[in-house]
């Protein structure tokens, strides 16, 4: 439910962000589950914890650390979220992308947003980093409900796009460069917190989906509501449900988002100034 207060309290977080910062960032990556040790690489950094920023929501999540990093990185000003909040953790879609009204505030154009999916796909195994083309929300909300505020953006933003061309190029052209095997996909949103049973991700698969997820559907909607430009990129942590034989746990999807650091590191330190300079 989009508040009608949330304009002058994403105003009032970004004031508090730029008091405790000199940095203003341009582009803001959100690291989801198992990644967030990206944040280590930025220089100069201010490390704000979530629970400090007014009205920002804390994340719960086993495997994110719940801070805002600002600083250098490879001479961009950079906003980096460790970890992020979810739905099923009780807050509302428009709290848990609050964060990316706050990060527009401050002056961010791109957002990358980072997530632990697992895959329906059959073409993937567990590890592989996917781009999100498009997505299919089925977490059974919208963080748009509620009276439209225009100094936001408009009643009915348009989706075509939401995953931008642009940037999906640009990250094709950096993984063949590293030579990181590349995928697009389509990304399913569940609220969750269970995971799905094998005959909801059948449904998922006949419905056209590649991977499936709890999270950056709702942080999608808000950003393109405020015509800040998107790449999303899933890394598969373990199969869907039904598909490997095996049961999932979050410890073989925390595992695997380590296990991949590397990779995505790289991938990552390409793409960021590309994105930045388009
Ligand atoms: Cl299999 N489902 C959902 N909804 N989220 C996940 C996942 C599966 N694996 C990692 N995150």
């Amino acid at each position: 439910m989009l508040k009608p207060e949330a304009f002058l309290q994403a105003e009032y977080a970004a004031r508090f962000i730029g008091s405790k910062c000199p940095v203003r960032p341009n582009v803001a990556v959100v690291l989801g589950s198992g990644l967030g040790d990206f944040a280590n690489e930025l220089a100069q950094p201010s490390t704000i914890p979530f629970g400090e920023i007014p009205h920002f929501p804390v994340s719960t999540a086993i495997g994110h650390a719940g801070n805002l990093v600002i600083g250098n990185f490879v001479g961009l000003s950079l906003a980096v979220m460790q970890g992020r909040a979810h739905f099923y953790e009780g807050n509302t879609f428009a709290q848990a992308a609050f964060p990316m009204r706050v990060l527009h505030q401050l002056g961010v154009k791109a957002v990358v947003l980072t997530n632990a999916a697992g895959g329906i796909n059959p073409q993937y195994g567990r590890g592989a980093l996917v781009m999100v083309r498009d997505h299919i929300n089925m977490m059974g909300g919208s963080p748009l409900i509620g009276p439209n505020d225009d100094r936001f953006g408009p009643r009915f933003p348009d989706m075509t796009y939401a995953y931008d061309r642009e940037y999906r190029k640009i990250a094709e052209a950096e993984a063949k460069r590293l030579d990181i095997p590349y995928y697009e996909g389509i990304y399913a949103a569940m609220h969750g917190p269970s995971y799905e049973t094998p005959a909801e991700i059948q449904m998922l698969a006949r419905m056209g989906a590649d991977l499936v997820g709890m999270s950056t559907v709702p942080e999608v909607i808000v950003a393109r509501h405020m015509d800040v430009r998107v790449l999303a990129i899933s890394c598969v942590t373990n199969m869907a449900a039904g598909l490997s034989g095996e049961a999932i746990n979050h410890e073989e999807v925390l595992e695997t988002g380590r296990r991949v650091k590397d990779t995505f590191l790289a991938l990552l330190r390409a793409v960021l100034p590309k994105i930045a300079a388009s």
